[in-house]
């Protein structure tokens, strides 16, 4: 065997390669060394404190001072350019794209108006100018509980703090409105003394523990989609106190919800056209998410809609929630090697075909509301409505949980199309009986009104429409200005 000695005299160039084989070995070592100093640099920067935030501060441009890279990506939710096929952040009005659902609302606030939601940086505005909060023109009146502030702003638990949980749900919307003025942010999901992610919504808290669970139990991972939890589930106001409350008790599945609901015989609204006992499914995104294939596998909300991103060399999570369709490149694909394209068409793919269906209950949903109607008029009875018009609100109500849970055609595919075609068939079956019914009471046609724009779904089903934005407009020049200044 030769020595390193003798080969290199022989081979002179051995000498060189040992060299540059021993520079780049010490070469890769520098840059492990460096890269591990930046991942803690980067860990120390992503939990940076101590700051001297205040408890419950709810000013987001205050953290930003400590935080900007989050705050200046948190800002970018204020941006309502994107538009995906089915949804982004550019607002639609959603009853002049979809007339239906004026008639399938009768009696209730959203047939008044409805938009497609945009970002976080809106929450505050869009609550204080939409025609379902109504025109408060005295500030402890108002149609509407404190209750409906909950998912808005940080300034939520901050007043839960000062007034108590249940003084918060009772007191007027209109009352708490000088309070309410930043949308969305920091505090609502981070504690301001150690930065981890925290549940400030009482809601999600009571909800786990009449399930036996704690959150203190959940790990890193679950909490990146719990935060969101606090918000984006269904939800229903419990009582006179109007305590908000999430209807898990029996489980988290649109059938458990709606035996919940049937237990206590709840129901939202009494439906104008069909006087069907309706129940008004919120937005159940987390509840849906969990039924799908991505959760299934572990993966969290922020991984979807707030990923990492670089900058400077810095990592950090992008507090643009979003569509992840406008970032594709930072989503989908760091799991995913197919190309945007096809990625993107994965997604509408789910929606068009999920959308194809949920039109279709709509449509059958409105005759069913009007055939009922036709029922009451030629003096059908009680007992005989009872079982057609508990059909209807089990339709609805399977509807109103897919078409409200606004990513769910693409988080749980599979269940949404269930959900909407066990709807269908209720829907049908709730027409058979008054065919029968209607065909008996010698009942020849059934006048169905033109609900074909926006205007006439609403004239049609006797809303006042002129009144409604007159007094809204009031409201913004006499009480809003107060608002806005923080009384
Ligand atoms: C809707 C919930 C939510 C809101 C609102 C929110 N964050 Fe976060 N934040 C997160 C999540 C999720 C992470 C990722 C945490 C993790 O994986 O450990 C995060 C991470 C962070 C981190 C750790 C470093 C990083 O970038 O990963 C900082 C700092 C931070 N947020 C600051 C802020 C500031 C400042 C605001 C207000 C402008 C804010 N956050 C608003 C959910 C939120
Ligand atoms: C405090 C309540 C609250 C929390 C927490 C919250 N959201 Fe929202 N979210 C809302 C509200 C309210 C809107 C509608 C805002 C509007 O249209 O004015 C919204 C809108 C959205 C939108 C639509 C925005 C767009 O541009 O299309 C997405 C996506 C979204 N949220 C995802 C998330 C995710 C993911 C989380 C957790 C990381 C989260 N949200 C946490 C209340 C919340
Ligand atoms: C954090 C990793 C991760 C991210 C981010 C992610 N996925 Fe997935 N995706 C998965 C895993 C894991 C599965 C399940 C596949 C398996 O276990 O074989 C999956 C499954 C899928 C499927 C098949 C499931 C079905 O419904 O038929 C599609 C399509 C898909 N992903 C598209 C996307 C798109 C589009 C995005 C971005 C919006 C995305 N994924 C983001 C990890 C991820
Ligand atoms: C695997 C990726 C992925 C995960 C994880 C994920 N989403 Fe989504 N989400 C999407 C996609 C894709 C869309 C459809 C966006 C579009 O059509 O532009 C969407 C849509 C949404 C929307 C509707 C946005 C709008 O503009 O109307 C909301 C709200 C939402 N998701 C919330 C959540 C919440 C809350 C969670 C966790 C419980 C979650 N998402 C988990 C990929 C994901």
């Amino acid at each position: 065997m030769k020595t390193i000695k003798e080969v290199i005299t022989k081979k002179p160039w051995f000498g060189w390669i040992l060299f540059l084989a021993s520079a780049t070995i010490v070469f890769l070592l520098g840059i492990l060394a460096s890269s591990i100093v930046e991942r803690r640099s980067e860990a120390r920067y992503a939990y940076r404190p101590p700051t001297n935030l205040q408890p419950f501060e709810s000013d987001n441009s205050i953290w930003g001072k400590f935080y900007p890279r989050e705050y200046q990506t948190f800002l970018l939710t204020a941006d309502t350019s994107f538009r995906s096929k089915h949804a982004g952040n550019k607002t639609i009005d959603m009853l002049e794209t979809d007339p239906e659902l004026a008639v399938l609302w009768a009696g209730y606030a959203f047939s008044k108006d409805y938009y497609q939601a945009r970002g976080h940086f809106w929450a505050v505005e869009d609550i204080r100018n939409t025609l379902r909060t109504g025109s408060p023109m005295t500030p402890d009146a108002g149609p509407q509980p404190g209750t409906c502030w909950a998912c808005k702003s940080p300034d939520v638990p901050r007043m839960m703090e000062k007034m108590g949980i249940d003084s918060f749900y009772k007191s007027k919307w209109a009352a708490l409105g000088p309070e309410m003025n930043n949308p969305i942010g920091c505090a609502d999901c981070h504690d301001s003394k150690t930065m981890v992610l925290t549940i400030t919504r009482p809601a999600l808290k009571e909800a786990y523990e009449r399930q036996g669970k704690s959150i203190a139990d959940a790990g890193h991972q679950e909490m990146r989609s719990l935060v969101c939890a606090q918000c984006h589930v269904e939800y229903y106001f419990k009582g006179e106190e109007k305590y908000l409350t999430f209807p898990w008790d029996k489980g988290m599945t649109v059938n458990e919800m709606e035996s919940y609901y049937d237990n206590y015989g709840y129901s939202d609204w009494t439906h104008a056209v069909s006087r069907a006992p309706m129940l008004k499914a919120q937005h159940p995104d987390y509840e849906l998410f969990r039924l799908g294939i991505h959760s299934q596998r572990g993966v969290a909300c922020a991984d979807c809609h707030m990923p990492y991103i670089s900058e400077g060399g810095v990592k950090f999570t992008s507090h643009h929630v979003q569509s992840p369709l406008n970032m594709i490149s930072s989503t989908c694909a760091i799991c995913h090697r197919q190309s945007e394209e096809e990625l993107r068409n994965n997604v509408y793919e789910r929606q068009d075909k999920i959308a194809d269906l949920r039109h279709y209950l709509e449509e059958i949903l409105v005759s069913a509301h009007y055939e009922a109607k036709a029922a009451w008029d030629a003096g059908a009875q009680e007992e005989t409505m009872k079982p057609v018009l508990s059909l209807i609100r089990q339709a609805q109500w399977r509807w109103d949980f897919i078409a409200a849970s606004h990513g769910g055609s693409f988080h749980a595919p599979i269940e949404s199309a269930t959900v909407l075609s066990n709807g269908i068939i209720r829907a049908l079956e709730a027409r058979i009986e008054l065919a029968a019914l209607l065909e008996g009471m010698g009942v020849k046609e059934v006048m169905i009104p033109d609900y074909s724009t926006k205007e006439k779904a609403q004239k049609a089903i006797g809303l006042d429409m002129e009144t409604l934005i007159r007094e809204k407009e009031e409201f913004k020049k006499q009480i809003l200005p107060g608002w806005e200044k923080g009384l």
